[in-house]
């Protein structure tokens, strides 16, 4: 089982790390692998504490930095313990932290997860199933009419939230949406022809609904609450996010720290990706790279 995913902003996310300069690092999205392995090759003496709440993704992980295992240390955990994580592991100060938010392409691409719209499966979505007990399936079983068009308003940013949650609800009575075409199709039915811009109309929907079987949005405004005073002297956080949501939180969190003296940050509109990269990773197109650095302790 090899990782699929191409990292995102690779080369621009690890130099601003500051890898190079050797150090204590925290992946808190280990994924695939593929920015922690970039981090490892930086600097000789380089170790990487590797978290991801799926334990499928440390598993091919380890497959792929097998020749750097006493420079990783895996922990299978969601990233909102990173205090402790950090706590337990070191010091308690790191020189960088990375967060590659959302889900990876070995994730979306296994039906048998039911993130992907594209595919049949059950319409599972949750990160860890292992520790997590509520799927997207039984969220919509069981939530109000009301809770669903909130997720799609703001979760989603779906225009047709009200109409596609009346949907769901309604079909709740012909028994329980179980399956990720039943839910792609039933979008389709209700607003086609909406304007979805080009992009399948169940888009927003699916991305709504697995931030909120995860709470990704709850994850994220914990790590970004806690991660800055994780940082040692001249540390670095830098961040990429996949969707306005999640930048608004980081550029908000970013800006706040910022306030004080003991941070800057670093760009204030953030990093996109190159034309190359979006041109040979499509997936790379709504990315956005924040980075904060510690100035003094
Ligand atoms: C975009 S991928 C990271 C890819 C990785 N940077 C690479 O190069 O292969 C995001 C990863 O973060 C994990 N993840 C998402 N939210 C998480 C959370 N709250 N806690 C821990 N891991 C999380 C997902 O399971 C997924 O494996």
């Amino acid at each position: 089982m090899s990782t699929r995913h191409h990292p995102v902003l690779l080369n621009e996310s690890v130099q601003a790390l500051r890898a190079e300069l050797g150090g204590i690092f925290v992946d808190a999205t280990l994924g695939g692998g593929g920015h922690t392995e970039k981090i490892l090759e930086a600097h000789p003496d380089n170790i990487v504490i590797g978290i991801d709440r799926d334990a499928q993704a440390i598993s091919r992980a380890k497959k792929r930095l097998a020749k750097y295992s006493d420079r990783v240390i895996y922990v299978h955990a969601p990233f909102s313990s990173i205090e402790s994580v950090v706590r337990e592991h070191t010091n308690g100060k790191v020189n960088g932290i990375l967060a590659d938010l959302g889900v990876s392409s070995d994730q979306i691409e296994d039906r048998e997860r039911g993130f992907s719209f594209m595919q049949d499966g059950p319409l599972d979505m949750r990160m860890d199933s292992s520790t997590q007990k509520t799927s997207a399936a039984s969220l919509l079983a069981e939530a109000s009419e009301d809770e669903i068009e909130y997720w799609l308003r703001e979760y989603g940013e779906e225009r047709f939230a009200r109409k596609i949650a009346h949907a769901i609800v309604k079909q709740r009575r012909f028994g329980q949406l179980l399956r990720t075409t039943q839910l792609a199709d039933l979008v389709d039915r209700t607003i086609s022809r909406g304007g979805a811009g080009g992009r399948h109309p169940a888009t927003r929907t699916f991305q709504a609904f697995r931030i909120a079987v995860n709470r990704e949005l709850d994850e994220a405004s914990m790590l970004l609450e806690c991660a800055p005073r994780l940082l040692a002297e001249n540390g670095r956080l830098a961040v990429i996010s996949f969707h306005s949501l999640e930048d608004r939180l980081v550029k908000n969190s970013f800006r706040n720290e910022a306030r004080s003296a003991d941070f800057v940050n670093l760009y204030k509109k953030g990093i996109k990706p190159s034309l190359d990269e979006v041109n040979s990773n499509i997936r790379s197109r709504s990315a956005r790279l924040r980075v904060l650095s510690q100035e003094s302790n």
